[in-house]
């Protein structure tokens, strides 16, 4: 009776907010693009923050930091975010309304939107699980995630690596929304080399100290050379028993056509240089590619969260979560 209501609701405001929902939505677009594209920036990375925006602004997520970062953010409009789900943010303050993408949690039925969100919530949580062991943090190809504020502490030393202008472009808008970066040194790279682990030890990362690495959504940018040299170096100059977070996406979900929305999503990002490269074949054993991928460079799996079989066309997988130990 409740969830009647709760949709009842939601369906009624956005039937009303309509034309405010379509020029959030086409201001917040053309913002994004516009920006993005001037400032050669990582326009994917902006599509993360979008979803980190949506969970607090349904109590999900708390994270203040993220929505002072993109009152600041010239790629990203607060405002036309608010018109975007002001339907959907009214219904949730009126009856409680949660958008349902946000809340799933059953791993088979993660679907190729709802998976942002349940990435951003499983990640936290692997990265608040897994801080407590380690003296170090490296965020590779961070973008302009914030966790590596959010975990913070005084006895962790941070390292955040990602492309000069992306990594500038968030530096610029920390510093206008006063965000303290305390303890984090920021390292401009490209990953196609290797010379990433050269400058992060040259910045003060210690081989011998355990480090938990975040690698979310970057390998699927590089080419397979490129993500085994990220993986074997990864491991090459770190202390036994460092923790790698990485998730991997499936070959028919990122180059053939297991969702109609991806292919759309895979011509919008070529345009800000961004290509989908590196994928796992996830038709037959999804644990046994990702060990093959993880053995190969030393590291030993230690848990994996495969997503979406129940809404993918061909019924298998598309998208996993992967926790390693070097
Ligand atoms: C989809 S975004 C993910 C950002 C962040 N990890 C997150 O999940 O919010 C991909 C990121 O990888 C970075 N990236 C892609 N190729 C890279 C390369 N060759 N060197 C360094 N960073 C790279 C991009 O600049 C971008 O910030």
């Amino acid at each position: 009776m409740i969830i009647i209501l709760q949709n009842f609701t939601y369906i009624l405001l956005q039937i009303i907010l309509l034309p405010i929902s379509l020029i959030g939505m086409i201001y917040a677009n053309y913002k994004q693009q516009k920006n993005s594209k001037k400032a050669k920036i990582s326009y994917t990375a902006g599509q993360v923050i979008q979803g980190q925006w949506i969970l607090h602004f349904f109590n999900i997520r708390k994270d203040n930091n993220i929505i002072n970062f993109i009152k600041k953010f010239p790629a990203e409009s607060h405002i036309g975010f608010y018109m975007m789900f002001s339907a959907a943010i009214l219904a949730n303050k009126l009856v409680n309304f949660v958008p349902k993408a946000l809340i799933k949690n059953n791993l088979d039925d993660i679907s190729s939107y709802s998976f942002l969100f349940f990435r951003t919530k499983k990640i936290d949580q692997l990265v608040k699980e897994n801080i407590k062991k380690v003296e170090q943090f490296v965020v590779l190809g961070a973008g302009f995630d914030l966790r590596s504020i959010k975990f913070n502490n005084d006895k962790l030393k941070t390292f955040e690596l990602d492309k000069k202008n992306t990594q500038n472009f968030k530096l610029e808008t920390l510093k206008k929304a006063k965000i303290i970066t305390n303890n984090i040194t920021y390292i401009e790279c490209d990953l196609n080399s290797s010379d990433w682990s050269i400058d992060l030890i040259k910045k003060g990362f210690k081989k011998n100290k355990k480090t938990l690495f975040l690698f979310e959504s970057v390998s699927c940018y590089l080419d397979e050379k490129i993500v085994n040299n990220i993986l074997s170096n990864l491991t090459r100059i770190s202390a036994k028993k460092s923790i790698v977070i990485q998730d991997l996406y499936s070959t028919r979900f990122l180059h053939q056509d297991e969702f109609q929305r991806v292919k759309k999503g895979k011509k919008l990002i070529k345009k800000f240089g961004e290509n989908w490269n590196f994928t796992i074949n996830m038709d037959n054993n999804v644990e046994l590619e990702i060990s093959k991928l993880l053995e190969k460079n030393n590291l030993t799996p230690l848990e994996n969260y495969i997503c979406g079989k129940n809404s993918t066309k061909s019924k298998n997988p598309f998208y996993a979560i992967s926790l390693s130990q070097v």
